[in-house]
């Protein structure tokens, strides 16, 4: 692990070091949110309000992290969720973060729209979950969940809060659309990062590989699949869709983006296995309440029919601590793991998989807690 890396404590770190690498444009896709990001703030927040109680004088020599998800034991509560186009962050994109997601021994989401596709990351082998949307096209939805199970992937993860793209103005303003129009400041930006420059234009062209499995297709061919992808999208999704793609997978199968008690029940009666509690990093419908605020009342609705998963907004092993005291199984990280990729590849994953890992394991010692089945609502107060 190079200097720069071994320098980084924390994710804000990584965070630090991924402005520094990345193309402006880049960095701000990653690090930005929808409109006025009062839903990111928010999701910081809600952690702010939640403080520790410790527990003393406990013999905290042995720190077990592991859980059970879907029945299946799992080395730890943290999962990388799906992230979109991971290549325009570093050249190695999903290989990177699947190898860095096996050494670990965590749970990692592959995106619909991944640079890599289905077979190749299964390849690496590790544990995968696919994060899927609801197309127009049925037959590319069956195809998809067809190759999954060819692949072992263990779980299928649909994502309902995107059928259309958050209002991202940073993104607007750079030209990061679809299909891309890039203006003359963030072209004049990213040829001051030639490093970044020098491996995009001598690495194979980004493409939505999923659509075709060749990873060989021109540039030309990648922006017309990224324009077919988009418009793919179907803003008529009902809870039908959801029925018929659970009697196509046949295995665990959860929804991605709930923050409604009302639409938890909903799932939990078709009989989803898992929800994922989700504003979407607060990159979506800006205004949605921070996923911490509407953990306890899903958990207290559905938490005994389906296994409840969170995202949006962690950045430190305290955040997973108060997510499990609070009920949820796991909890989804996004963006620490892309500040790592485009800090330093590989090994940048590697290093904020490891920060997280850490974190979590030293304050479960702190808090006097040693195994996650320990984490509950006596070791936390909630400040008004
Ligand atoms: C994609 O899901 C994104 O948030 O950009």
């Amino acid at each position: 692990m190079n200097r720069r890396l071994s320098n980084c404590h924390n994710i804000s770190d990584l965070r630090k070091l991924a402005k520094r690498r990345l193309p402006r444009a880049l960095f701000d896709y990653i690090d930005g949110t929808a409109e006025d990001g009062v839903t990111a703030r928010a999701n910081r927040s809600a952690f702010e309000r939640h403080r520790l109680i410790p527990r003393t004088l406990v013999d905290v020599s042995n720190i077990d992290s592991s859980t059970t998800l879907f029945g299946q034991a799992v080395n730890s509560p943290i999962i990388l969720a799906p992230t979109a186009f991971t290549r325009a962050f570093h050249h190695h994109g999903e290989v990177a973060v699947a190898n860095a997601a096996k050494a670990a021994g965590f749970i990692y989401t592959l995106s619909t729209v991944s640079n890599t596709s289905i077979e190749d990351i299964a390849g690496i082998g590790g544990a995968h979950w696919f994060q899927i949307y609801v197309y127009k096209d049925r037959k590319l939805l069956e195809d998809f969940i067809e190759r999954c199970k060819l692949a072992n992937y263990q779980a299928l993860c649909l994502t309902v809060d995107a059928s259309t793209p958050g209002n991202r103005e940073k993104d607007r303003r750079n030209g990061l659309i679809i299909p891309p129009r890039p203006s003359l400041a963030t072209i004049l930006d990213a040829v001051q990062h030639p490093g970044w420059c020098w491996h995009m234009l001598t690495s194979p062209a980004i493409i939505t590989a999923n659509i075709t499995g060749d990873s060989r297709l021109e540039a030309a061919d990648a922006k017309a699949l990224l324009q077919y992808m988009h418009e793919q999208l179907d803003n008529h999704v009902s809870w039908d869709d959801v029925a018929w793609m659970m009697e196509q997978w046949q295995g665990p199968f959860l929804i991605k983006g709930i923050l409604s008690v009302e639409d938890a029940s909903r799932a939990a009666d078709l009989g989803v296995h898992g929800i994922v509690i989700s504003n979407h990093g607060g990159r979506q419908l800006d205004h949605t309440p921070a996923t911490l605020d509407v953990l306890p009342e899903i958990v207290e609705a559905v938490g005994d029919r389906c296994e409840i998963i969170i995202d949006s907004g962690f950045r430190r092993g305290t955040d997973i601590i108060k997510a499990l005291a609070l009920g949820a199984k796991a909890c989804m990280i996004g963006r620490p793991y892309l500040y790592g990729l485009a800090a330093g590849g590989e090994d940048g994953v590697i290093k904020a998989l490891q920060i997280l890992d850490e974190e979590f394991k030293h304050n479960m010692r702190l808090l006097g807690r040693t195994a996650v089945s320990q984490l509950d609502r006596s070791c936390l107060q909630a400040l008004n």
